[in-house]
């Protein structure tokens, strides 16, 4: 059986236990309805919970033990890895509004490979890819689209570089009479990630502009038309994705690890792991915080130049092509929150190369854990910091791999065809074509010597 949830219990009883406040101001404003910023002063909402309630509700050991309790749960929301945390996630919200896949319970792989080529002593991945459309996304949607059918609107929408918008689709095609609008950037999304909307009968526009530019035109038309905007400007969307650090350190036997890598592109991902780290913290639950390292793409990298020039001043890019197009964000939205996060938890912000990202790429993906391009960012970002002495030997460090390889074939392909332009495939690996004889296949094999 289920453990009790406590938290909805104590919202039901009267008084809200969450609230939205403005990163910039302060200024309070109610969880229900329909807001992207503050009222105030234009600036980004936040959701923040009673957390000396919560306190107070149970001893950290007990709150350890309510979650570890969970993980036997076969169906309904403590099933999920985002609900297992409910309380902390959004405690008001009743569980009949979920809208779950439930998502989350991803691996956490011990990684030998870049344990013995960046020789440090505890190294592993957060397989975010083996989420039910194959990213983190889905975390942020079940509380965003969870959260739309609590609220009732009849649309949801979202601009996308294409593993929001999978998400989004995928969900809202489980609430009977939701529409579902995404704005794709033409010819920037991969052939997998285009083909998740439309399979979830989403409608799915492709716009002859970038990211930054389908971002800009869904805001414009969200303010007049009511459509619910859940891209991570929508603080619901952080919420849910917080839980990939309660994972992480409950994976760990709520034992903090030294540093978290994420890449980064419109910087909700960060802003998320950040906040419900030091959620943790205030709790009791964990008693330090990871260091956060944020990895960006060099062809798109505004938070590394940041964070190189100590962040004098907001640094806006036009985003350049990368393998890494997930993460092609010039302009990102949670910029400020991302920046507030790694500042206090003592990280960085690290870009890099092409050549880099996918030479990561391969070395993690020949150890039988697939990830994508946007995911060796962070594996690159990594092994620089590891190799420039800020990551030491001793430290124990989990990347988040954000997607799965599967969603980027052709950038695999092509790298072990050595197809693409600029990049040296150090790793690659072939397709042999060969005669249909088992004599061609033997022969072969007495040439590579039984390889
Ligand atoms: N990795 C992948 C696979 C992503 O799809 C994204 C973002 C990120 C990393 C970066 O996360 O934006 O929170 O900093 N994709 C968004 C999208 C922009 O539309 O799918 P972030």
């Amino acid at each position: 059986m289920s453990a009790p949830r406590g938290g909805s219990q104590a919202g039901r009883a009267g008084a809200a236990l969450s609230r939205l406040r403005c990163i910039a101001c302060g200024r309070d404003a109610p969880l229900a309805g329909i807001r992207y910023a503050c009222e105030a002063c234009g600036d980004l909402l936040e959701v923040v919970h009673d957390l000396p309630r919560l306190r107070a509700a149970r001893s950290p050991a007990a709150w350890r033990r309510l979650f570890d309790d969970r993980l036997a749960a076969r169906e309904g929301p403590d099933r999920s890895g985002v609900w297992r945390y409910h309380e902390l996630i959004l405690p008001d919200l009743p569980a009949s509004d979920i809208v779950s896949k439930p998502e989350g319970n991803t691996n956490l792989y011990r990684s030998p490979a870049l344990e013995a080529v960046s020789r440090t002593a505890d190294v592993r991945i957060k397989h975010e890819g083996e989420n039910p459309t194959l990213s983190f996304k889905d975390r942020g949607m079940t509380t965003g689209v969870s959260f739309a059918r609590h609220l009732g609107v009849a649309a949801v929408a979202c601009a996308s570089t294409g593993d929001t918008s999978a998400a989004l689709a995928a969900y809202a095609a489980e609430v009977p009479g939701l529409r579902c609008l995404v704005v794709l950037p033409r010819d920037k999304v991969s052939l997998e990630q285009l083909s998740q909307p439309l399979a979830s009968g989403a409608l799915t526009l492709s716009l002859p502009t970038d990211f930054d530019g389908c971002m800009r035109i869904l805001r414009e038309v969200c303010q007049r038309h009511p459509l619910y905007l859940l891209n991570s400007i929508n603080p619901l969307r952080i919420e849910g994705q917080k839980s990939i650090a309660f994972e992480i350190v409950q994976g760990l036997g709520w034992d903090a690890p030294d540093w978290i890598v994420v890449p980064v592109g419109n910087a909700g991902n960060i802003s998320a792991i950040g906040k419900g780290l030091y959620e943790l913290l205030e709790i009791g639950i964990i008693d330090r915080v990871p260091r956060l390292l944020g990895v960006q793409a060099e062809a798109a990298a505004p938070l590394a130049r940041a964070c190189r020039e100590g962040y004098r001043e907001r640094v806006r890019v036009e985003a350049g092509a990368t393998v890494a197009s997930a993460i092609r964000i010039g302009d990102p939205v949670s910029y400020d929150k991302a920046v507030r996060e790694v500042r206090r938890s003592a990280g960085a912000f690290a870009s890099a190369t092409e050549q880099e990202i996918l030479d990561a790429k391969a070395l993690v993906d020949a150890s039988g854990v697939y990830i994508c391009p946007n995911s060796a960012a962070a594996v690159a970002g990594f092994l620089k910091a590891r190799a420039g002495g800020s990551i030491a030997a001793g430290d124990r460090v989990v990347i988040v791999a954000t997607a799965h390889g599967c969603k980027f074939s052709r950038t695999t392909i092509d790298y072990h065809a050595g197809r693409i332009p600029g990049v040296a495939p150090g790793r690659a690996n072939r397709i042999v074509e060969i005669a249909a004889e088992a004599r061609a296949i033997e022969q072969l094999l007495e040439t590579e010597g039984g390889r």
